[in-house]
């Protein structure tokens, strides 16, 4: 298939093209470059051998949707473009609805015009808010606590009402848990723009000695050892369950799925496997809990293998090797 893929040269989108190219679709790209970089273009060329299209646009452009949609014969989207930033949107709330709907709506007329209604969404396990109970299902109920949030869990109820009004459409959402990890060789990860939020980034900072210590966000929770757990999944299990929501994409609807492990790792254990498996030091202290914050997210993803016949496959340490591996063959590559 051609598939279109917005947001592709970022984290997840680029991992996911990498699949796309490796079981031989055809790949169009548009991403703004707002957390990315075009250089990841030229890195999924040496993973892979295949060059792909790429549009330096914005899908708020519509007229630029319209002519990719009209000139490149579009069979199916994979939608990641959006800003991702939990407390980036508390700030600034109308830069996310602006960005992140706007976008989607953009997006989903003009596949619409097109006859293009073939989708694959990129949500998050943000719309579960504070879960009464672990581990989640799809079914568990759904309470937004960020802009962030709110924008996906409007998206995916857009996406429900479309599909309920017209059964040509078939679409996948898929609720993302924490992705972490990079592609094993070490020439794509995550590497946002900026100061990162998210936990594995910081890590491999301070273990790269950009960073003198991590902070640990509360030691007084209600687990293991005090710190928060999630559940972290390899951002390679996380694209190639893209893959498997692209060949299921014949069923009429919106279906929902959770891509996670079903295990649940806490902030220490996270830290600890990372110093060992890299034989590295992360100095850290405990710190204040961040406001937001839940003190345990993990997910049932027995409905994705059932249905998608996708099990996450690499496990923790294989995330915090990669993760490191690729800071230090990128920093290799003259970063
Ligand atoms: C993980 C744990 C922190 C940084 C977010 C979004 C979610 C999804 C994944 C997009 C927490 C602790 C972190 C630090 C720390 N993104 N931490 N010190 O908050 O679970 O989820 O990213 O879809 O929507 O909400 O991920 O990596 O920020 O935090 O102790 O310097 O690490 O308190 O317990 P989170 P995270």
């Amino acid at each position: 298939m051609k598939v279109l893929v917005t947001g592709g040269t970022g984290y997840i989108g680029s991992h996911t093209v990498v699949e796309l190219l490796e079981e031989n679709h055809e790949v169009v790209i548009i991403d703004n470059l707002n957390n990315s970089k075009e250089e990841t273009l030229d890195n999924i060329e040496k993973i892979t051998g295949k060059k792909v299209k790429f549009y330096n646009e914005d899908l708020r452009n519509k007229e630029v949707l319209e002519k990719i949609f009209t000139e490149e014969g579009i069979d199916a989207v994979i939608h990641f473009a959006g800003f991702k930033a939990v407390g980036e949107s508390v700030e600034k709330p109308l830069m996310y609805f602006d960005n992140n709907l706007i976008s989607t709506i953009n997006l989903l007329e003009v596949m619409k015009e097109h006859d293009v209604k073939k989708l694959v969404f990129s949500s998050s396990c943000t719309v579960y808010g504070v879960p009464e109970t672990v581990p989640i299902t799809e079914d568990s109920p759904l309470s937004v606590m960020s802009p962030y949030g709110r924008t996906k869990l409007i998206i995916e109820d857009m996406l429900r009402d479309l599909t309920n009004s017209d059964d040509s459409w078939s679409v996948i959402i898929l609720r993302y848990f924490n992705p972490i990890g990079a592609h094993k060789s070490g020439l794509i990860g995550e590497n946002p723009n900026g100061i990162p939020n998210n936990l594995m980034p910081l890590i491999v900072k301070v273990a790269n000695k950009e960073m003198n210590e991590l902070k640990v966000f509360g030691n007084d929770y209600d687990t293991k050892d005090g710190t928060c757990v999630r559940d972290y999944i390899h951002v390679v299990d996380l694209a190639k369950g893209h893959i498997k929501a692209l060949n299921k994409l014949d069923n009429k609807g919106a279906h929902v799925y959770n891509l996670g492990t079903g295990k649940g790792y806490s902030v220490l254990d996270i830290i600890e496997t990372f110093k060992r498996v890299n034989n590295v030091d992360v100095p850290y202290i405990f710190a204040p809990r961040r406001s937001g914050d839940v003190p345990m997210v993990y997910a049932n993803p027995e409905k994705a293998f059932n249905e998608l016949g996708w099990k996450a496959e690499l496990d923790i340490e294989d995330m915090c090797r990669d993760s490191y591996n690729y800071v230090v063959n990128y920093k290799k590559i003259g970063e």
